[in-house]
C-alpha cells in the first residue's frame, strides 16, 4: 500500500477559519432573524479600482489578438512589472534591489508557505507568537517542527517568540539559535509593527547568527507612521540575511485575482550557494507564472491613477480601523494595532478565553471576530477584529459591542 506524508497527520485540528465558519453557520441557522456582522476574516470588500479594471480589459483584448497574445510568462515574471516594482517599491525608498532578484508569484500565501523548501530539513524555525499560521503549518508539513504538545499548543522544535502587551509587541531574541526567523510586519494578527531601529536589531542579529529572516510585508501599504520601515531592505545589511515577501491582496484588493512577489537578494548566501539561484530553480520547476492579464493589472496599481485609487481604498479601511479602535477604547477595552495595519487586537474582558469571547460576541452582539488563541498560544486572552468590512458594518458592529 502506498504511504501518505505522515507529517500532514500531525497538523492539529481544522483550519481556524473553517472552525469559525462552522460556528457562524450553526448560529445563523438557529437564529435566522439575526443580522450577523462579520469582522473576522482578513478578506477585502472593496471592488478592484478603475485603473486595475481598465488594465485587465486591455490585457484581455491583447489575448484575443494573435499579434499580442501571450502564452507562458517568463520564469521570474514580466519585466514590465518587475522593473516597476524595483522603481516604486525599492529605489524610491533607497533600497538596492534589482529586477533579477524579484520573483512574481500568485500571492504571499504560496510564497510564505513554499520558501521553506529551499532550506535544510533540520533548520530550526523561530516564529512570533501569535502569528499567521502558514509559517508553522508549512514547516509541519515538511517535518521540521518535532512533536506537538496539545496542552501548550506548541511544537517541540519551533522557537516561539511571544509578542504580547508585556513586551510591547516587540519579539525578544530567542535563547536558542534559529536558522529561519519569520517576521510579519505590520503583523497579522496583532496589527503592531517595529520601528526601523528595532528591525535593524533583528537584521544585525540574523547576520551575526548566520540566520535568514523571512520578512512578510503583506500589509506594508497600511503603514502610516514615519519611523516604520516599508521594506526590510531599508535596514543596513538586510541583503545578506533577508528574503521579503509582498502581496497585491491587501493594498489593491487582489485577493481573488492573485498576485504577489518574493525578493531574494543575490548577496544572500549559504557558503557558496546563492539562495536566489535555489529559489529560481524551484520557481522554474514548480510554478508556471502569474497570468499576463494579472501582471498587467499589478503594473496598473503603480500608475498615478492606480496609486491614487488604491490609496483611497486603504484610507477607507483605515477609517474603519479608527472606528473600531476608538469604539473599543470608548467601551473600556484594552486595544492594540489598528494604526499601521487593518487589524485591531484587543484584550478580552475579565480574562475571558479567546473562544469564550468569540461565543459571547456572536451570541450577544451577533458580531464575528477571530479568537486570538487561533494564532498561537500567546494569543490566548486576545481577540482580532478586521477593518476590511464596510464602513456601515464597522460602525454598526461597534455600536452593538458598546451596548453589551
Ligand atoms: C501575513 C499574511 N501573509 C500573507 C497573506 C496571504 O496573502 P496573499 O493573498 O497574497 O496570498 C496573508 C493573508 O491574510 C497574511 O495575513
Amino acid at each position: 500500500m502506498y504511504q501518505v506524508n505522515e507529517n500532514y497527520l500531525k497538523l492539529p485540528g481544522s483550519y481556524l477559519f473553517s472552525t469559525i465558519a462552522k460556528k457562524v453557520a450553526a448560529f445563523a441557522e438557529a437564529n435566522p432573524d439575526k443580522e450577523i456582522l462579520r469582522l473576522g476574516i482578513g478578506d477585502v470588500t472593496q471592488p478592484l479600482c478603475p485603473a486595475v479594471i481598465e488594465a485587465l480589459h486591455k490585457a484581455v483584448d491583447e489575448m484575443a489578438d494573435p499579434a499580442t497574445f501571450r502564452g507562458y510568462a517568463p520564469d521570474l515574471g514580466y519585466d514590465f512589472l518587475r522593473n516597476t516594482i524595483v522603481e516604486k517599491d525599492y529605489k524610491a525608498r533607497g533600497c538596492d534591489i534589482s529586477a533579477d532578484e524579484i520573483f512574481i508569484s500568485d500571492g504571499a500565501k504560496s510564497d510564505s508557505g513554499n520558501i521553506q523548501e529551499i532550506f535544510g530539513a533540520c533548520s530550526k524555525i523561530a516564529v512570533c507568537d501569535p502569528v499567521y499560521p502558514v509559517y508553522v503549518d508549512s514547516n509541519v508539513m515538511a517535518g521540521r517542527t518535532g512533536i506537538y504538545d496539545a496542552t501548550t499548543e506548541t511544537w517541540s522544535d519551533v522557537i516561539y517568540m511571544p509578542t504580547t502587551k508585556e513586551n510591547g509587541f516587540v519579539p525578544e531574541k530567542p535563547d536558542k539559535r534559529p536558522d529561519l526567523i519569520y517576521l510579519c510586519l505590520p503583523n497579522n494578527p496583532t496589527g503592531t509593527t517595529l520601528t526601523k531601529d528595532q528591525l535593524q536589531e533583528w537584521v544585525d542579529y540574523a547576520n551575526k547568527e548566520e540566520a535568514v529572516i523571512i520578512f512578510d510585508a503583506a500589509y506594508e501599504a497600511y503603514i502610516a507612521e514615519d519611523d516604520v520601515p516599508h521594506s526590510i531592505y531599508e535596514c543596513d545589511g538586510a541583503r545578506t540575511c533577508a528574503i521579503e515577501i509582498r502581496s497585491f491582496s491587501k493594498n489593491a484588493g487582489f485577493t481573488g485575482l492573485r498576485l504577489g512577489f518574493t525578493v531574494v537578494p543575490k548577496d544572500l548566501k549559504a557558503g557558496d550557494v546563492c539562495l536566489r539561484d535555489l529559489w529560481a530553480r524551484r520557481h522554474g520547476t514548480k510554478f508556471n507564472g502569474a497570468p499576463y492579464i494579472v501582471q498587467r493589472a499589478g503594473e496598473a496599481v503603480y500608475s498615478p491613477e492606480g496609486k491614487a485609487q488604491t490609496d483611497e481604498q486603504i484610507a477607507y479601511y483605515m477609517r474603519n480601523a479608527s472606528v473600531i479602535r476608538n469604539g473599543l477604547l470608548d467601551a473600556g477595552y484594552e486595544v492594540f494595532g489598528g494604526i499601521n495595519a487593518p487589524y485591531i487586537w484587543m484584550k478580552t474582558p475579565d480574562g475571558m478565553k479567546s473562544w469564550d469571547f468569540f461565543d459571547h460576541l456572536l451570541e450577544n452582539a451577533n458580531v464575528v471576530g477571530t479568537p486570538g488563541s487561533g494564532f498561537g498560544p500567546s494569543g490566548e486572552g486576545y481577540f482580532r477584529l478586521t477593518a476590511f468590512g464596510t464602513y456601515e458594518n464597522s460602525v454598526a458592529a461597534l455600536e452593538r459591542i458598546k451596548a453589551l
